[in-house]
């Protein structure tokens, strides 16, 4: 197999661990051992000190797929594929691909959500947001004339990475619809479900709205459990599940007896985490809100309603690409620009799920003042 190389994921290998002050995260504040153990429930801590270090059950500990349905209106254990997020991408599209079919992707996007089918040889069409002074939307009228006759999948990620994007229920249901009326797959990356920043904006999961429709979730973001690597498929198509359990086997065949086990916590804990993940979250996009305004000659910004990142844009007339590395080498900050998404503009990411915001942002006003 040839790919390319995840241009984003290198960026974050050659600095997420070396910079000081990470402005560009996506996943929430992790938790500590120390914190999770404190919100086990006693079932769940009797599982982790009996706990056998051997193999574990290659779909997913039946606990845990047990947890992870009642995030679902209709969806059984039975239905749920446990693997690593990235991994359960990797599954996916090598189950249900195959060269010269063709798939509609959100775009710009994380980047395993179309390189995979690239890879096996697929044509992708690009569902690009408009961008005007509201901030971006999706505009489901040109999604319709993407589709082909070879159209197998169509793959989106709502609350959208990196713009933070989310659709709404009407929106969803004419994504349902067209997929439905051309027999198409949906593959709905919904890693950042859960942080909606009003209640009220959630909508459903793609699994339970469309029989063929396959939920990604996973631990990493909502959960603040990104070390883990639990993440899941969900789906009601019987044939895909079967072909992914087989397709996994050439994956990690099962997963982490321990992640497990704490994945089944962090469930069980599920509202105080995401609660604590939303007060975080509407602090620092407060923050954010004075900082732009101050500085919105440089700056459009928009405050998303949903999820950990925005995709603001630079005004200057200097390249984001050089704007962010002086930022790193002069301040040890990291915003993640357009680039690495393959996107051509002057945005970039910025991550507010991390309790050392303050901190980040006070640094990049720094730099910002010697411009
Ligand atoms: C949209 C999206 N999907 C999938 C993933 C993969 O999640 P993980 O890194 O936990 O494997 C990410 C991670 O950033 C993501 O942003």
């Amino acid at each position: 197999m040839k790919i390319e190389k995840f241009k984003l994921e290198r960026f974050f290998a050659k600095y997420e661990f070396a910079a000081k002050y990470l402005l560009c995260c996506s996943d929430c504040e992790g938790l500590t051992k120390k914190e999770l153990l404190n919100l086990a429930d006693t079932k769940s801590l009797d599982l982790w000190e009996s706990l056998t270090l051997g193999y574990t059950e290659s779909q997913g500990h039946p606990a845990l797929r047990q947890e992870i349905s009642l995030l679902y209106e209709d969806i059984y254990p039975s239905e749920i594929l446990v693997a690593a997020p990235e991994g359960a991408i990797f599954i996916a599209m090598n189950t249900i691909l195959a060269p010269n079919d063709h798939i509609i992707v959100t775009y710009p996007g994380y980047q395993s959500l179309f390189e995979i089918a690239n890879s096996i040889g697929c044509s992708v069409s690009k569902w690009e947001p408009d961008y005007d002074t509201n901030g971006f939307s999706f505009d489901i009228e040109k999604l319709v004339p993407l589709i082909q006759k070879n159209t197998k999948m169509i793959i989106i990620n709502f609350p959208h990475n990196p713009t933070g994007v989310p659709l709404d229920q009407e929106q969803i249901k004419t994504i349902v619809k067209i997929a439905n009326n051309n027999n198409i797959i949906l593959f709905a990356d919904e890693m950042y479900q859960f942080l909606e920043h009003d209640k009220n904006d959630r909508i459903g999961s793609i699994c339970d709205l469309y029989e063929n429709g396959i939920s990604l979730c996973g631990m990493s973001k909502s959960f603040s459990l990104a070390g883990l690597r639990i993440g899941w498929l969900a789906t009601k198509n019987k044939i895909f599940y079967k072909k992914a359990c087989e397709f996994k086997d050439y994956t990690t065949i099962c997963n982490s007896a321990p992640s497990e086990i704490l994945a089944i916590m962090g469930l069980r804990a599920k509202d105080k985490i995401i609660k604590q993940n939303l007060e975080l979250i509407k602090t620092n996009l407060d923050l954010l809100d004075s900082f732009f305004e101050k500085y919105k000659s440089l700056f459009d910004w928009h405050r998303p309603i949903a999820g950990p990142i925005a995709f603001p844009k630079l005004k200057l007339d200097k390249s984001v690409s050089l704007f962010c590395k002086e930022l790193l080498e002069q301040k040890s900050v990291l915003l993640l620009p357009s680039d690495l998404y393959g996107y051509k503009s002057n945005h970039f990411r910025i991550g507010f799920a991390r309790k050392n915001v303050p901190q980040s942002l006070d640094k990049f006003e720094e730099y910002i003042k010697t411009l």
